[in-house]
């Protein structure tokens, strides 16, 4: 055990898996913490000798598994490896760390969700970078506030932060990710740090560096500096609101990626997450983009063409980041080599309906070296020979021939003692132990001549060598350890050589992954009847027959599309029965320009947008329990956020603020707020509220348009008819929703009611005074008007009122039978008249 401590000593901080024959084995602490989350036996390292040491481990050759259960469960990994061949080992085997592995770096990229990326992140106090080792992607943002950084940190998704710890205050508010410290710093004329990279980027080089070696940098890509300008601004908060990349039960199926995604790479659903993270704001980059799109729907036939090589062309990023580390195997260059023929061959096709020029020849020569080196079906191991092909070079085809023919002359030496000896069951096998040896049954020992040595008894054959089989075992061992070394060599330098092409395998990935990306938003609209957005001068907003990219698809033809049309600055504010699809009118706009802007085709007939600067969403009541802060402090929050931040060029969506507390406080804060939107921050702005009360606000303020989601009555039941029309709605329908929703009757009758005596209240008050005025006094300049109020209803609650007063007076003990019966007969009279 002190080869052991010496090595845990220096790795203090990690499960140390130590080789040990065929396993790596975890001991004390570290067995203890990796023994559940593996879900494997914990036992004692020597049950005979009272050892009780916990120990617990897994076999070798399937560790990729393991190592990534622990790298999630957060924990960080040394992997110490046996460094001599044990056969040949005198004394203690030697060991040494070989890698050092934490949750941001991964063992085997081929066990992570293929279209996310998976980021390690520096933060400093004026940049934040990002590098992802299983891709090669690196990037930085630079700011010298905190606050601004800080939100991309929520925006990407974060496998581990490193830091130095005079950093670590920064990262105030930021948890449920790993955090290590890190103090050292790289060269800054390192050539990832070339494009004049920040601190935090040098810091992330150096932290793997040390980790994983400098070979694991060979093909990570040089820093580039990613712009904070000419981004459409999304927060994270808008991204969850909007169920952008997953639902809010966390979910990815039912987001606006996944109805969208029909990209056919990894590497391509990578970059269409990154496109709908940072749409532009550029018109020229946007045009371009949907120009593209545009290109390929005229193309259906080179599009479907294209869509199928891309099916069949592997991730090559993740494939390199597997090839710059020493576990990877023949496999993985065979199928880097097939990614690169498929990559270029899609290219040709853009090139040949365009007239445009390839330029990755060189790498199609890559390839074929590659196949023309590799074996076909190479085995895993790359250490025991069998993956080199013949004709590589002739002193490798002089070893595979002396060590086939080895083998031949065992065969040959084998059917010859077998007649020498009259024994045909005899055999010449070889194992680990002993080398060759000829095995006897016991039925024919008799029969073994007197210069076979006995080396074995077991219970039913003995084992022997002879001087010959001892000859012939250093010929056959020997050419078949030179073999194996040789055609290692061969691997490692072909490894090379891929790894010194990686800027131009990379190049080939990233373009790959464009005409993915567009090519999929091409085919995406020919599927879903999208259209090409036009972008307007004046900021007016218009829509023809739009629809929710995410709603339709699940309700299908039933999905109901409507018009819009809103000038610069102005408002629509958005009435109506609950359920009548408010909050999906609101997120289609705010999803469309979204598409829009990160160049996609949108869901409409027509559409013309402005270009948003920022989307501003308050949706919905997002559980912050844990934070400590209150479902209405998080609305106002993000309230404040929203009108501190956004400018006439944003794009500002509030639905139902204020009804997180009580209705005159919920519906005066929604008020002011709408006015402070309206006659200060003029943004675009959609507003959805059951507080009636806001619709006569139009009077005053001409940017203004009442619009409503209509409902059809028939018989007390209610239809949605989805569809949008101007002028307030008139009612809210809430308990037939609430009916339809399956409350028990007595509930909803018993609401019914009260909403009668309530309404019948509010005709009285009216003329006396109102809600407003009330609570503004001479500061409102909205006429008192009370919306929402059915005369019917009224009357009908007047009539029921007097009845149930005189129910309650009834003498019901103090009445006979009969006067019981004749009393009830007048009041079912008084009701049917109602
Ligand atoms: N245009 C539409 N066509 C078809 N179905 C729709 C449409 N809009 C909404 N729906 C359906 O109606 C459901 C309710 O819509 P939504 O949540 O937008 O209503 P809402 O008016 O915001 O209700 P609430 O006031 O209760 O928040 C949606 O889940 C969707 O299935
Ligand atoms: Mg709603």
């Amino acid at each position: 055990m002190k080869q052991f401590w010496d090595i845990k000593s220096v790795h203090q901080d990690k499960i140390l898996l130590f080789r040990m024959g065929d396993f790596f084995e975890m001991f004390f602490d570290d067995a203890v913490k990796a023994a559940p989350v593996l879900g494997i036996a914990l036992t004692q390292r020597n049950k005979k000798s009272q050892d009780e040491t916990p120990m617990c481990g897994v076999p070798h050759h399937s560790i990729a598994g393991p190592i990534n259960k622990l790298l999630a469960a957060g924990f960080k990994i040394a992997i110490c490896d046996q460094l001599e061949d044990p056969k040949l080992a005198k004394g203690i085997v030697k060991r040494g760390v070989t890698r050092v592995l934490t949750p941001g770096m991964v063992y085997d990229s081929d066990t992570l969700d293929g279209t996310k990326p998976h980021y390690l992140v520096s933060l400093d106090s004026e940049s934040l970078s990002f590098l992802d080792t299983t891709t090669g992607e690196a990037f930085f943002f630079r700011s010298k506030k905190t606050t601004e950084l800080l939100r991309f940190l929520q925006i990407l998704p974060v496998a581990e932060i490193v830091i130095a710890k005079e950093d670590e205050s920064l990262l105030t508010g930021v948890d449920g990710v790993l955090i290590s410290h890190h103090e050292d710093i790289a060269d800054l004329l390192h050539p990832l740090l070339k494009n004049e990279a920040p601190m935090s980027a040098a810091r992330l080089v150096s932290y793997v560096g040390n980790m994983s070696g400098e070979e694991s940098l060979a093909t990570i890509s040089p820093f580039v500096m990613r712009d904070l300008e000419h981004r459409l601004e999304i927060s994270s908060t808008t991204l969850r609101h909007l169920e952008v990349f997953s639902t809010y039960k966390g979910e990815g199926l039912g987001s606006l990626f996944h109805a969208i995604n029909r990209t056919q790479t990894s590497a391509g659903s990578r970059l269409l997450r990154q496109w709908l993270s940072f749409p532009l704001r550029d018109l020229n980059a946007i045009e371009q983009r949907l120009s593209s799109v545009e290109f390929w729907r005229s193309h259906v036939l080179e599009l479907k063409r294209v869509r199928q090589i891309l099916g069949q062309m592997g991730d090559i990023e993740r494939r390199l980041g597997k090839i710059s580390q020493p576990q990877c195997n023949g496999r993985d260059l065979l199928a880097l080599a097939g990614s690169v023929h498929a990559g270029i061959s899609a290219l040709e096709v853009l090139v040949h309906a365009t007239g445009g020029q390839a330029n990755f020849e060189g790498l199609r020569d890559l390839a074929y070296k590659i196949e023309r080196t590799m074996v076909e079906d190479p085995p895993l191991a790359t250490k025991q020979g069998y993956l080199i092909r013949n004709g590589v070079s002739p002193e490798l085809d002089e070893l595979i021939e002396l060590s086939t023919n080895a083998q031949a002359m065992v065969s040959r030496m084998e059917a010859e003692e077998k007649e020498k000896t009259g024994i045909s069951s005899l055999k010449i096998r070889y194992n680990n132990v002993f080398g060759y040896y000829i095995e006897i049954t016991n039925s024919h020992k008799d029969k073994a001549p007197a210069h076979y040595q006995r080396k074995q008894t077991l219970t039913n054959a003995e084992r022997y060598c002879t001087d010959e089989l001892i000859e012939l075992e250093r010929k056959v061992l020997s050419a078949n350890t030179k073999r194996a070394d040789l055609e290692f060599e061969f691997f490692e330098a072909l490894r090379k050589e891929i790894l010194a092409q990686c800027p131009g395998l990379l190049a080939l990935a990233h373009e790959c992954s464009e005409v993915d990306v567009v090519a999929s938003l091409a085919w995406l609209s020919l599927e879903e009847k999208y259209v090409r957005p036009k972008f307007s001068a004046d900021g007016s907003l218009k829509m023809k027959a739009s629809r929710h990219p995410v709603v339709e698809q699940t309700v299908k033809k039933n999905f109901v599309a409507n018009d819009l049309e809103l000038r610069q600055h102005s408002c629509l504010l958005l009435t109506g029965p609950n359920m009548a699809g408010k909050s999906t009118l609101m997120r289609q706009v705010a999803l469309n320009a979204i598409l829009a802007q990160m160049g996609s085709f949108v869901p409409c007939d027509e559409a013309e947008m402005p270009i948003f600067d920022a989307i501003f969403t308050r949706i919905g009541a997002s559980d912050q329990l844990s934070e400590g802060l209150s479902t209405f402090m998080v609305e106002m929050t993000e309230t404040s956020a929203m009108l501190k931040n956004a400018t006439k060029d944003s794009l500002v969506i509030l639905d139902e603020v204020g009804r997180g507390t009580s209705t005159f406080d919920g519906m005066c804060l929604a008020q002011s707020i709408l006015e402070h939107l309206l006659s200060d921050v003029k943004a675009l702005t959609f507003f959805a509220t059951h507080y009636h009360e806001l619709t006569s606000l139009d009077q005053s303020f001409g940017q203004i348009t009442n619009a409503h989601m209509t409902v059809a009555e028939r018989n007390g039941e209610i239809r949605f008819l989805h569809t949008l029309v101007k002028g307030p709605a008139l009612k809210s329908y809430g308990v037939q929703v609430a009916e339809l929703a399956g409350l028990p009757a007595t509930v909803t009758k018993r609401a019914k009611s009260l909403l009668r005596d309530i309404e019948s209240k509010r005709v009285q008050a009216s003329s006396q005074l109102s809600l407003l005025d009330s609570l503004t006094s001479d500061e409102v300049y909205v006429e008192p008007v009370v919306v929402n109020v059915d005369p019917e209803a009224a009357r009908v609650g007047e009539k029921m009122k007097s009845l149930m007063e005189e129910l309650q007076k009834f003498p019901l003990m103090q009445t006979s039978p009969l006067d019981v019966m004749n009393q009830v007969a007048k009041w079912k009279e008084i009701v049917e008249r109602v």
